[in-house]
């Protein structure tokens, strides 16, 4: 139901749908900005489309094979009167001419503190990399792979045992928290693009803070 006052949000999924479910949590609370329009999913049986069904929510599957599938699926989004996009585990890579029909109005997020580690298997790839912090990151979509303008990171820390798994659970839980606040934050207009950079306006930034990573005692 589109109340009129909050941002319409359409969400691309490919699978899983944690941060789908997290966002569609957020769109419960009566004071959240934004409600989610429209799910849609290129693979048919995605968990996110389940997940969406549960919510009340619709839940579209636009059909990857054939012809113009990237048309059919901004139609189907155009349908629903969205006004941000949210990437949220979707695998396929969106086309300049997609990303054009939509300008600044498309956001991912992506399990790695770009603009290190873009591409599949971030955690991985930081893992390997042998960097003792990891984390994830909210940004626009531009023409390029994880390459548009960074909007919100969160840090953890890469602890000796860890496993892709272990560290991927923990950039997981703050995914779960950092997509639905920067929707929150661009429903109340406190995101501006200014070229490649992202401004906050209006947002109380605690200056304190920061770790070594691992967490070494100092004595
Ligand atoms: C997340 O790690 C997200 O950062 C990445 O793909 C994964 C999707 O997980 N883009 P889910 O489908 O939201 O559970």
């Amino acid at each position: 139901m589109n109340s009129g006052k909050k941002l319409r949000v359409a969400i691309l999924a490919s699978g899983r749908g944690s941060n789908l479910q997290a966002l569609l949590d957020a769109a419960v609370e009566p004071d959240y900005p934004a409600e989610i329009g429209g799910v849609f999913c290129d693979k048919s049986d995605a968990q996110a489309l389940e997940r969406a069904k549960k919510a009340g929510v619709p839940a579209v599957w636009v059909d990857p094979a054939g012809e113009n599938y990237e048309d059919r699926l901004a139609a189907e989004i155009e349908a629903v009167g969205c006004g941000l996009i949210c990437c949220a585990g979707y695998m396929k890579i969106l086309s300049p001419a997609f990303v054009a029909r939509f300008p600044d109005k498309i956001i991912n997020i992506h399990p790695s503190l770009l603009p290190s580690f873009p591409g599949f298997h971030g955690q991985r790839q930081a893992l390997r990399a042998g960097v003792r912090v990891a984390g994830c990151t909210v940004h626009f979509i531009d023409e390029g792979v994880d390459t548009g303008p960074i909007i919100l990171q969160a840090a953890v820390p890469i602890l000796p045992e860890d496993t892709e798994e272990t560290l991927s659970a923990r950039i997981l839980w703050f995914e779960h928290r950092i997509y639905p606040l920067t929707v929150r934050l661009i429903a109340e207009g406190l995101v501006h693009r200014e070229g490649t950079r992202v401004r906050l306006s209006g947002v109380d930034i605690n200056h304190e803070g920061g770790f070594i990573s691992p967490p070494v005692k100092i004595l």
